[in-house]
């Protein structure tokens, strides 16, 4: 069975063909980040009218890549939700026309179960149950997963999300848009113990996170620093600010998984990119005996697969959406 994923939840669109849940044959990623770049944040009305013109484009080169014919296609799935409505909208078209047009299957997929189904491509199916940390540009968030499609949402940032967090501090930094990249890169060049940046919420005893107050704190650090007339090493800083994100990230997931008895840990979402968080998770998770199963780097920020992976699996429980469903933008994991 191939299905045709098409995710334009944010500013890539994005379109893959996946055979069976499992194999890849087409994953493509039109970013816009040339777009947004000058506004230092996605400007939601330039994503929907990018997403317009990329499309159509994108699901042909998809279809060629793939070595396949549009009438190939056996199911569609999209993203449904959350993300912007305007983006949102543009791949629900195009995904509602191809399932009316060849007459199959169309499968809404919630953004975040996309995010958790990146790991089936590469790893295989993931036996639940487990506990997923869910980290990305709009949410980060600990989820018990007990058994198939059924989420327990342990706890969330109560303010910004990481990658958000990562995204301001770097346009702070001067390092462009987004961020989050440019800010782990530079982070490797510094001394993650130069400045002891507040870890919000360590030792709150539950499984909410904050970043605000974080970033706050850093922004001070180097207005005090400059006022002072002192440059303090920006890789300092980076790698500081990124180890009291990534310190608290990791000492919460591994309370989780301790506190509902499950053995394996699953990370999604863009800022899984990052190379300390998966360095650092991937030692504790050792030390305190957890299997660790990680999407490989192109699998974590946003994409087709995934949506494509996650729509499979509920179709072939039987599932199927209307064709009337609506975008959500706060759509939540249920
Ligand atoms: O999942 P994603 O592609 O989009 C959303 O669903 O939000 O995540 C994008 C976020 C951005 O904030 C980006 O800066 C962050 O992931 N990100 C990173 C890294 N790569 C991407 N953050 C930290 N380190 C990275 N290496
Ligand atoms: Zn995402």
């Amino acid at each position: 069975m191939r299905v045709l994923g098409i995710e334009t939840s944010c500013d890539e669109t994005a379109v893959a063909a996946v055979e069976d849940g499992r194999w890849v044959r087409a994953n493509l990623v039109s970013s816009q980040t040339h777009l947004h770049e000058r506004f230092g944040g996605v400007v939601p009305e330039v994503a929907s009218r990018a997403h317009v013109e990329a499309i159509n484009p994108m699901i042909d080169l998809a279809m060629q890549e793939a070595d396949m014919r549009i009438r190939d296609v056996d199911a569609v799935a999209v993203t449904v939700g959350p993300g912007l409505v305007g983006a949102l909208l543009v791949g629900m078209a195009a995904a509602k026309a191809v399932a009316v047009a060849l007459g199959i299957p169309f499968i809404g997929v919630n953004h975040l179960e996309g995010h958790i189904y990146a790991n089936w491509l590469d790893h295989g199916p993931v036996d639940e149950p487990f506990v997923c940390f869910l980290v990305s540009g709009g949410h980060t968030m600990l989820v018990h997963v007990p058994e198939p499609f059924r989420y327990e949402v342990l706890g969330q940032t109560l303010d910004d999300a990481a990658g958000e967090a990562f995204d301001k501090i770097a346009r702070f930094m001067g390092l462009g848009f987004p961020g989050g990249p440019a800010l782990d890169a530079l982070a490797r060049k510094g001394n993650p113990a130069a400045i002891r940046f507040p870890r919000a919420m360590a030792d709150s005893g539950d499984f909410d996170f904050s970043l605000s107050g974080l970033k706050t704190a850093v922004v001070r650090y180097l207005k005090a620093a400059r006022g002072r007339g002192e440059d303090p090493r920006p890789e300092d800083v980076a790698a500081s600010f990124q180890e009291a994100v990534v310190d608290v990230q990791v000492a919460k997931t591994i309370a989780a998984a301790e506190a509902k008895g499950v053995r394996t840990i699953v990370l999604g979402g863009g800022v899984v990119a990052n190379s300390r968080l998966r360095e650092l998770m991937t030692e504790r998770a050792k030390e305190h005996d957890f299997e660790l199963i990680i999407p490989p780097m192109s699998l974590c920020t946003d994409n087709g697969a995934m949506i494509a992976c996650a729509g499979h699996h509920r179709l072939a429980r039987g599932e199927t959406t209307d064709l009337a469903v609506a975008a959500t933008p706060g759509l939540a994991l249920a």
